[in-house]
């Protein structure tokens, strides 16, 4: 029998600077008051030049290593889903799989905007229920607000930065993620894009002048598409893990506009009760959102053992997805791990790497 994917781990890291509406007022023509009923943000994090999409990412994953009791070493597969790689190549996954000593995981990126957390729990998911992996670690990080135009009050008021991590591990128990929906529509593409710095439109000084590297957005349309489809992917995800709109009992959804959220629980007849929202702290987060709106639904003991829950998203391509996971929590430690105390030998090991391919080019006259 396949065996079930249960998240036995889960983490978060935002940056410590605090923007606040009030900040924003003295760039933008804005005001608080706007921004509040319009959205629900009060506040979002925003990443200094030494926090990066990798380093959020590193520390949200050693978070969610240290609640799963795992070994990094254990991690067979590292899924880090980000519209804000640190790199086009090589992948954000890769630089999370040496700076936390995931010496026998195969890690790699995944673009799907915020919907990205979604498709990549699906996708490690399947891994583990194949059979082909006992652990995963999911990765949703941003630092979007290296993207956004400061001047644009449309847009630069949603953002903020952040990352958050699941642990999935196999087990034999029913429970974990029961079931998934992935849905994508590319004629929506054009709604929310960064049309510049890919290899349609590469960097020039001409891009950079016309703004072609920052976030260009149609709110309005995006919000009709996003109360449509969080609805639609919602009942897809529970009509397929064969319960009713009523067995759930907590949804946590994509967090981009808390008018968004409300408008599609009114549409599937939830109460906001069983709805977790933290948008007014952290802004939009993209792919982040879900799981760092779980680690807070868990602290604020709002997620329990056997909870049907369930997250949904939806962002840019256009893209959308839900999850329904029957919630069982960290499996007992036979042991206790402790996943950050490996960072010192890891940074070593990874110096000692690089040094063994510049001695190897040296001795083979190879230029490294
Ligand atoms: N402060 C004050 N006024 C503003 C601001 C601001 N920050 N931004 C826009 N306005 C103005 C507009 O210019 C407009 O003025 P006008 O009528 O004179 O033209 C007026 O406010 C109303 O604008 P709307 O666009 O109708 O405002 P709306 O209520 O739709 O809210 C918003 C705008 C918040 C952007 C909303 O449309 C929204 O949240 N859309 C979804 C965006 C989203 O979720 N994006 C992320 C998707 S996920 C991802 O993949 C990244």
């Amino acid at each position: 029998m396949s065996p079930y994917a249960h998240i036995t781990g889960w983490g978060m890291a935002v940056p410590s600077n605090v923007v606040t509406n009030t900040d924003l007022e003295k760039m933008v023509d804005t005001d608080d008051a706007w921004i509040q009923s319009r959205t629900g943000i009060r506040q979002r994090h925003i990443a200094s030049e030494e926090e990066t999409t990798a380093s959020l990412a590193r520390d949200a994953a050693l978070n969610a290593l240290r609640v799963a009791n795992l070994n990094p070493a254990d991690v067979e597969l590292i899924i880090v889903s980000t519209s804000s790689p640190e790199h086009v190549f090589p992948a954000t996954a890769c630089l999370v799989q040496d700076r936390i000593g995931a010496i026998h995981a195969g890690a790699f990126d995944l673009s799907a905007a915020c919907s990205g957390f979604i498709f990549a729990l699906d996708m490690a998911t399947q891994a583990i229920r194949s059979g082909s992996i006992q652990n995963a670690l999911v990765i949703g990080s941003e630092t979007l607000s290296r993207f956004v135009d400061w001047e644009d009050r449309n847009t630069c008021i949603l953002f903020g930065d952040g990352a958050g991590a699941f642990v999935l591990q196999a087990g034999d128990e029913p429970g974990g993620v029961l079931s998934a929906v992935m849905r994508s529509d590319g004629s929506g593409g054009d709604l929310l894009s960064l049309p510049a710095g890919g290899s349609f439109m590469p960097a020039s000084a001409e891009t950079i002048l016309k703004k072609q590297h920052t976030i260009h957005m149609n709110g309005r349309e995006v919000f009709r598409f996003a109360t449509r489809v969080i609805a639609q992917a919602t009942r897809e995800a529970v009509t397929s893990a064969k319960l009713k709109i009523e067995d759930v009992q907590l949804v946590i959804p994509h967090q981009a506009n808390a008018r968004i959220i409300e408008a599609a629980m009114r549409g599937l007849e939830i109460p906001l009760e069983k709805c977790f929202i933290n948008i007014e702290r952290y802004g939009n987060t993209s792919t982040a959102s879900i799981p760092i709106a779980t680690c807070e639904a868990i602290q604020q003991g709002r997620l329990q053992n056997g909870d049907n829950t369930v997250f949904v998203g939806f962002g840019a391509g256009l893209t959308w997805g839900a999850v329904l996971v029957r919630w069982t929590g960290p499996v007992l430690p036979h042991r206790h791990i402790y996943p950050t105390s490996y960072r010192v030998w890891v940074t070593i090991r990874s110096q000692l790497l690089k040094l063994v391919r510049r001695i190897e080019g040296w001795i083979w006259g190879r230029n490294i």
